[in-house]
C-alpha cells in the first residue's frame, strides 16, 4: 500500500520536514513550519510504469540566434532596468514594501501599453475593481483601455486569459493573494504560492505573454513566500525607497535577459510616480551648501553615473561607547574608514558618535564612496566645509592608500555637466582629463586633484578649518 506522504514545509524559506519542529533547520526561524499536503508525485512509485527516456538531439552552442522579442513599456526608467522592454513568454516578479508604490507603478505601465494598443490585462487579488479604477483615475489614466479584474483563483485567471486572443501582459497583483486548486494547502502558505506561480509560468511560456508578479516583502527584506518563486521566474525586481522620501528605485535583483546592475528612478506625486531621468539634478537638489560635514560623491549605478550627498555628524559621546549609525551605506565599510582614520592619520574619534547618511534616501554599495565618506567625516570633525563645487571618488584600503575606482571618466562627466568646479579623485591609474573636458567645449574644465594617501586629503581638510576650531584633530607623527 502506498503511504500518504504528509510533510510539513516552513512558511519562511519552503524547507520541508518528515515531522513537525517549533524551529526550521533551514532558516532558523521559529514557529513557521505548518503542516500540508505533498501533492508532488514522487518519481518511481511502486505500481507505477517507469517511463523509458525519450532521445533528443544536442545542439552546439552557435546555431541560429532570435533575439529575444521584446515588448517596450514605453516608461523609460523601467524599460532601464529590465533591459528594454519585456521578454514575450517571460515571468517578471516585483517585489517592494507595502505602500512603496507596486501598484502604482503597474497600472502605469499597463495604461501605456493599452495605449499602445497591446491587450494588457491587470488581475487584482488584493483591492476591488472599484479601487483599481479610483487609482487610476487620480493618475489620469482612467481612458487605457486596461482590461480589469479582481479575482484570485488561478485556473479561472488562466482559463479567461486563453479564451480570447492572448494578452501581451499580464499583471498580478499579488502573488500572495492567488490560490490555485491543485495543491491542497491553504491560501497564502508557501505550497500555494509555489503552485499558483508555477502555473501562472506555464501559462506564460505557452502563451507567449509576459506576466508580471507582484510580491510582498517581509520586514527583513524577503521577498515573503515568493522567495521560494524567485528561482522560477526570469527576473527579479525590486522596488525600494525610504517611506519618508519620495524617490523611489527599482532595481534588478535578477535578470535572464539584461542587466542587473541598472536602476531605474523615480519620485512619488500627487499623480503618481514620474520619471527621473537625470537623478543627480535630484539627489543634489536640496544640497546643503557650505555646512560641514557634507561631501558630493560622484557614484555609478550600472551604467549611470549619480552625483549623491553624503553627511557626516560627529560629535563628542555622552556614553560609554560611542555610538556609529549610518543610513544609506555599509556600516562596516563606515567601520573600516573610522579605523583607517584613526590608525593612518592620527584622527581620533573614540570619544565621539559618528552618524554617516546618505541624502535623498538612497542606498549606495560602491566601496568608491569611501573617499566621499571619509572627506565629510574629517569635514564636520574640523568643522571645515568642503569646497561646495568639488566631487570625491575613491576606495580606501587598510593601509590608508586611495585606490583607482572604475568608470572615472563617466564620473567627471557628470560632474561637469551638473557644474562642478573640482574632483578629488585617486592618483594612480588618472583618468585622461581631456576626454573630460573636451565634451561641451563651452564648459569650464574640471580641475582634477589627486589624492595618494587620506593622510594627505586629512591634511588638506584640517588646512582648511584653519582659524576655526579644531578639536581632537592632530598630526599623526605627534603620537
Ligand atoms: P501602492 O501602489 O498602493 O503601493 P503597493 O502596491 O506597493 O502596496 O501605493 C500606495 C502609496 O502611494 C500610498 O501610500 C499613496 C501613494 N500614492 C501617491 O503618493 N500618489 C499617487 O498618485 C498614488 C496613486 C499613490
Ligand atoms: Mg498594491
Amino acid at each position: 500500500m502506498a503511504r500518504r506522504e504528509q510533510s510539513f514545509v516552513c512558511q519562511n524559506c519552503g524547507a520541508a520536514f518528515g515531522r513537525w519542529q517549533g524551529k526550521c533547520d533551514a532558516c532558523g526561524e521559529w514557529n513557521t513550519i505548518a503542516e500540508e499536503n505533498a501533492a508532488t508525485a514522487l518519481p518511481n512509485l511502486p505500481g507505477r510504469p517507469q517511463r523509458k527516456g525519450r532521445l533528443f538531439t544536442l545542439e552546439p552552442l552557435t546555431g541560429e540566434t532570435r533575439d529575444a522579442p521584446r515588448l517596450a513599456s514605453g516608461i523609460a526608467e523601467f524599460d532601464r532596468v529590465t533591459g528594454g522592454g519585456f521578454v514575450r513568454g517571460s515571468v517578471l516578479l516585483l517585489g517592494g514594501d507595502p505602500g512603496i508604490g507596486k501598484s502604482t507603478l503597474l497600472v502605469q505601465v499597463a495604461a501605456t501599453l493599452a495605449r499602445a494598443g497591446e491587450r494588457t490585462v491587470y488581475i487584482s487579488g488584493e483591492e476591488a475593481v472599484a479601487q483599481v479604477r479610483l487609482r487610476a483615475e487620480r493618475l489620469g489614466l482612467s481612458g487605457a483601455p486596461v482590461e480589469l479584474a479582481a479575482e484570485t483563483s488561478v485556473e479561472d485567471i488562466i482559463a479567461t486569459l486563453s479564451d480570447k486572443n492572448t494578452p501581451r501582459l499580464v499583471i498580478i497583483d499579488s502573488i500572495q493573494t492567488m490560490w490555485t486548486a491543485a495543491v491542497e494547502s491553504a491560501p497564502g502558505t508557501v505550497t500555494q504560492v509555489r503552485g499558483s506561480a508555477q502555473s501562472l509560468i506555464r501559462f506564460a511560456k505557452r502563451s507567449g505573454a509576459a506576466v508580471i508578479l507582484v510580491g510582498h516583502v517581509t520586514k527583513d527584506g524577503q521577498i515573503a513566500g515568493p522567495r521560494v518563486v524567485e528561482h522560477m521566474v526570469d527576473a527579479v525586481l525590486s522596488f525600494e525607497g525610504e517611506g519618508s522620501h519620495h524617490f523611489r528605485i527599482l532595481r534588478a535583483a535578477k535578470n535572464r535577459f539584461g542587466p542587473t546592475d541598472e536602476i531605474g528612478v523615480f519620485e512619488m506625486t500627487g499623480s503618481g510616480l514620474r520619471e527621473i531621468a537625470n537623478p543627480s539634478e535630484l539627489f543634489l537638489s536640496e544640497r546643503d551648501l557650505g555646512s560641514p560635514g557634507t561631501a558630493v560623491f560622484a557614484g555609478i549605478e550600472g551604467s549611470r553615473p549619480l552625483l549623491v550627498e553624503i553627511q557626516a555628524l560627529v560629535a563628542p559621546t555622552s556614553l560609554g561607547t560611542p555610538r556609529r549609525a549610518v543610513v544609506g551605506w555599509d556600516q562596516s565599510r563606515l567601520s573600516m574608514v573610522l579605523a583607517v582614520l584613526e590608525a593612518h592619520c592620527g584622527v581620533r574619534l573614540s570619544g565621539h558618535d559618528v552618524y554617516l547618511n546618505v541624502a535623498g534616501g538612497l542606498r549606495i554599495q560602491e566601496p568608491a564612496a569611501d573617499l566621499a565618506a571619509a572627506a565629510a567625516l574629517v569635514s564636520s570633525l574640523a568643522n571645515a566645509p568642503l569646497p561646495a563645487d568639488a566631487v570625491y571618488f575613491g576606495e580606501i584600503s587598510l593601509s590608508g592608500a586611495v585606490r583607482p575606482v572604475a568608470q572615472a571618466t563617466t564620473r567627471l562627466k557628470e560632474a561637469q555637466k551638473l557644474g562642478f568646479g573640482r574632483a578629488i579623485l585617486p592618483d594612480v591609474a588618472r583618468p585622461v582629463p581631456d576626454a573630460a573636458r573636451q565634451e561641451g567645449a563651452g564648459d569650464p574644465a574640471l580641475v582634477l586633484e589627486p589624492v595618494k594617501s587620506l593622510t594627505s586629503l586629512v591634511a588638506d581638510i584640517a588646512a582648511r578649518g584653519k582659524g576655526q576650531q579644531r578639536p581632537n584633530l592632530r598630526a599623526g607623527n605627534e603620537r
